[in-house]
């Protein structure tokens, strides 16, 4: 996709920041994005879902802010960026595939809205993500692309490159159905709309991610297949890179 001239460009360090709505692509895209770049690759998402597993283990009620909040500053969390073989671990454990049960998916919103346990996982963030671009864990200091809902306005602000990944509702529904129920017939969507419409509701009293921010792109993926959003997302980078070798001049 990237020249040769591009990518002499993108050997310094570069952080893309990619937010979005649920089922809108935006783990897949990101994680092909950073493959295709040789890029570190962070998924926010998986450490408020990692947050969520770890306050149940822990006894805690999510009613309870304030202990949610002191049980997630005491997570033993680590994560392997590599976009290829990623991995997510409370303490010993690889809890990949517990993070993404239907229990953590309907609990995790009540998690994530707690403003004192965001304020934490931004932190951690922020640090992963200078750490990165600058020695670099995977990425040996190339770069990160990080995705949630609030990196392109609050974590990442500052990142190389910013896109709002969008859908229409009627997609995302059927793309999140497809992927959990292995169809998108009536029943299975009923069934997922509590996961992408409520979920969403519920996740934007605190973040914003349904318009873009000054500065953020808007990539609709409503009528482009998994390919062609990656190359969209990966031409965004590209014009990225030629505007930057124009001010480097
Ligand atoms: O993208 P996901 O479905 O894995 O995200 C899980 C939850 O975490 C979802 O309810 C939104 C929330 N989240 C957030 O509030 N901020 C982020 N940067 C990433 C995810």
């Amino acid at each position: 996709m990237t020249d040769s001239a591009t990518d002499t460009r993108l050997r310094s360090p570069l952080v893309i920041a990619i937010d979005g709505p649920s089922g809108s692509g935006k783990s897949s895209v990101s994680k092909a994005v950073a493959r295709s770049l040789s890029l570190a690759y962070l998924d926010t998402g998986a450490m408020y879902r990692a947050a969520t597993v770890w306050v149940t283990e822990q006894g805690v009620t999510t009613e309870d802010g304030a202990a949610v909040a002191e049980a997630v500053r005491r997570m033993p969390l680590s994560m392997r960026l590599d976009p290829v073989d990623p991995s997510i671990a409370l303490g010993d454990r690889d809890v990949a595939a517990e993070i993404r049960s239907t229990e953590v998916s309907a609990r995790v919103s009540s998690v994530a809205t707690n403003l004192e346990v965001r304020a934490e996982l931004r932190r951690r963030q922020r640090e992963i993500i200078d750490g990165e671009r600058t020695l670099g864990g995977f990425s040996g200091g190339r770069g990160v692309v990080a995705e949630g809902r609030d990196i392109t306005t609050v974590v990442a602000p500052d990142a190389d490159v910013r896109i709002l990944l969008t859908a229409s509702e009627e997609s995302r529904l059927a793309r999140r159905s497809l992927e959990v129920h292995g169809t998108a017939d009536a029943a299975a969507l009923a069934a997922t709309r509590d996961q992408v419409v409520r979920r969403d509701a519920d996740d934007s009293t605190v973040t914003q991610f349904t318009v873009a921010a000054d500065g953020v792109v808007t990539l609709d993926s409503s009528e482009l297949d998994f390919d062609q959003t990656v190359q969209a997302a990966l031409r965004i980078v590209d014009d990225h890179a030629r505007r930057r070798a124009v001010t480097d001049q």
